[in-house]
């Protein structure tokens, strides 16, 4: 068998903290309170429209910076708003697989040429396939056919072939998408709570261990850390259990 690296991971560069809060300042004093135990922070449409560049800057200073855009327009712009992005000194950015390979594939030279231009990357894209609260009847209202998993492992097949880096993928269909698109892919994973823990808004849960065990890469953990009474102890609680998750085959930083 091949060896299994995912016992050398350092938890650390595993664990992605959502900072969904509506203001800067917020969320500087959420990554200090974080700082020396998490590496990896999100900022999404939230945050970003709030504060803008601003906030890629702050808290680049304390982390690396996943910006969660979930960008969906024509090639150009998309690809223009990768660019922007890469060249801010982003680590990772989301884009719709459901815009195409066309987009994808923009997105992706975006990412490279701000490499190129700036030294500043490389950032990775990675594709939205199915958003978790997409359900059955919302496949049907908008005319896509299949199941949700069907849909998200045809979005994340056609990710791969426009040469997304990976995508972001539910923590119940982390196998699926691992055996469909192989041990290289990216799978960066939410919905991620403590067992018997509040679920607040998402529906299809499972721990960090678990999610990990089954192949994601980057656990994205938000109100679990954030709403936490002590949030470094609680990144500490989820880092355990990455590390003490069954061996996966090639986690990725
Ligand atoms: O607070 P919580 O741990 O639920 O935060 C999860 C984060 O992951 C949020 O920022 C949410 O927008 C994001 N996300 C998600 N489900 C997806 C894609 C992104 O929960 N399918």
């Amino acid at each position: 068998m091949a060896e299994r690296r995912g016992t050398r991971a350092d938890p650390r560069d595993r664990l992605i903290v959502a900072l969904d809060v509506p203001a800067l300042d917020e969320a500087e004093a959420l990554a200090d309170r974080l700082r020396g135990v998490v590496r990896w922070f999100k900022i999404g449409s939230q945050l970003f429209t709030a504060a803008g560049p601003r906030a890629i800057a702050a808290i680049a200073q304390r982390g690396r910076v996943f910006l969660d855009m979930k960008f969906h327009d024509i090639p150009t712009t998309v690809g223009a708003a990768v660019g922007a992005a890469a060249g801010h000194g982003v680590a990772l950015c989301t884009v719709h697989a459901s815009g195409g390979t066309e987009m994808m594939r923009a997105a992706r030279e975006a990412a490279h040429g701000a490499f190129r231009d700036t030294g500043a990357g490389p950032a990775r894209v990675i594709g939205v396939t199915l958003l978790t609260s997409i359900d059955e009847r919302t496949l049907r209202e908008i005319g896509a056919a299949g199941t949700p998993t069907e849909v998200a492992l045809r979005l994340a097949h056609l990710a791969g072939a426009a040469g997304l880096d990976g995508v972001v993928v539910s923590p119940l269909e982390v196998e699926a998408v691992r055996a469909a698109c192989g041990p290289e892919f990216l799978l960066v994973c939410p919905g991620i709570r403590a067992a018997g823990g509040a679920t607040d808004d998402q529906r299809r849960v499972r721990t960090a261990g678990a999610a990990a065990g089954a192949g994601a890469d980057l656990l994205v953990v938000g109100r679990p850390i954030t709403h936490a009474p002590d949030p470094a102890r609680a990144a500490e609680e989820v880092l355990r259990e990455i590390e003490d998750a069954p061996a996966q085959p090639r986690p990725r930083a």
